[in-house]
């Protein structure tokens, strides 16, 4: 074993946080624990972990739920395709292995929504297999102990860094090995500033006295589009007017109210008169702005006074509570927050 191993190991043993789903060897407990913590937080991501045990304690009971209730439970988390996700892959998981995940890293990569990642994690976690977990923690600590520029958003570069990891896991602890460098990246050589004066492996690691802020390299940068969402808030006796985000694009299957979208911040009396609407009629009430890994989404929201009801007939009409039961995205939380809807 390399000292690299053994430092960061013997740190960990140390230092790690005592989390629920490493206390577990429960298969399908780690697998919702790793989409969890996919893009999220792990102190945001610990509530919605314990919901989620609690309400579906095995596989079986998710891929029985309905996707309304799993999106649901998700509510807050965003990038809402991993629930949708999670709950297919729980019904193949039911369909293709009786309701077991299956305990060969083959297998777990030969369900739908599992990649390597996810594979690698279930697999060393729970079955102990040596499997190197590579996630954004991992690209980090290798890239800056090992000196490697390579990207790691190229077809190469996630290649090299997997072979690096795959070689480094001691086949007697690949758990251990796995959590270790993932948690030292997240707790100790973070994104910025991490402490190198102090660092267990500063004799060795080539990126102190400022390297690290090059590494990782990344070589593309992604192109984010502007869009723009006009939102009607429109209540009539209590009755309020939502849709259902049932085509592909951001949100799918989310509730929302009735909206336009338009190629720039303004909203003209043309696409107003889709609805029947002219501006007199609108109350702008907020103006937010929400941010995707590709899109902004500039998004502003009206209260809409004297609305013609005969516009909207291909809108879904909800009481105030039932649009609580309703998954919807974070603008709309946050809009229902301020009106005190
Ligand atoms: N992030 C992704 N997987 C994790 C894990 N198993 N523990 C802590 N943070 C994580």
């Amino acid at each position: 074993m390399t000292d690299f191993v053994l430092q960061i190991t013997d740190w960990y043993r140390q230092n790690a946080r005592d989390l629920p789903w490493r206390r577990t060897k429960n298969a399908y407990f780690i697998w919702l624990s790793e989409v969890i913590l996919q893009q999220t937080r792990v102190d945001q991501g610990m509530n919605y972990y314990l919901r989620f045990v609690d309400e579906f304690p095995t596989v079986t009971h998710l891929a029985n739920a309905d996707e309304e209730q799993v999106l649901k439970l998700w509510q807050g988390l965003g990038y809402y395709s991993r629930a949708r996700n999670l709950h297919k892959t729980a019904k193949e998981v039911v369909e293709r292995f009786n309701g077991e995940f299956p305990a060969s890293h083959a297998e777990l990569l030969s369900l739908k929504g599992i990649g390597p990642y996810t594979a690698a994690a279930i697999a060393s976690f729970a079955f102990d297999l040596p499997h190197a977990v590579v996630d954004g923690n991992v690209y980090r600590v290798l890239s800056r102990y090992f000196g490697i520029d390579t990207p790691i958003d190229s077809t190469g570069g996630k290649k090299e860094f997997q072979l690096l990891a795959d070689s480094l896991i001691p086949a007697a602890m690949p758990a251990l090995f796995n959590q270790s460098v993932m948690e030292f990246g997240a707790l100790y050589c973070t994104p910025a500033n991490p402490n190198c004066e102090s660092c267990i492996v500063r004799s060795s690691c080539p990126s102190g006295n400022g390297l690290y802020r090059s590494r990782p390299v990344k070589g593309k940068k992604t192109a984010v589009r502007d869009r723009y969402f006009h939102y009607f808030h429109i209540e009539e006796n209590g009755t309020l007017l939502v849709r259902k985000r049932d085509f592909k694009d951001v949100w799918h299957n989310l509730y929302e109210f009735p909206m336009i979208e338009t190629e720039g911040p303004e909203l003209t009396e043309e696409q107003l008169a889709v609805f029947g609407l002219k501006t007199e009629q609108l109350i702008e009430q907020l103006s937010a702005k929400h941010v995707l890994s590709h899109q902004r989404i500039h998004a502003a929201f009206y209260r809409v006074s004297k609305p013609k009801m005969d516009a909207f007939e291909q809108f879904i009409k909800v009481d105030n509570e039932g649009l609580h039961k309703l998954p919807v995205h974070r603008l709309m939380s946050r809009y229902m927050e301020i009106s005190g809807l």
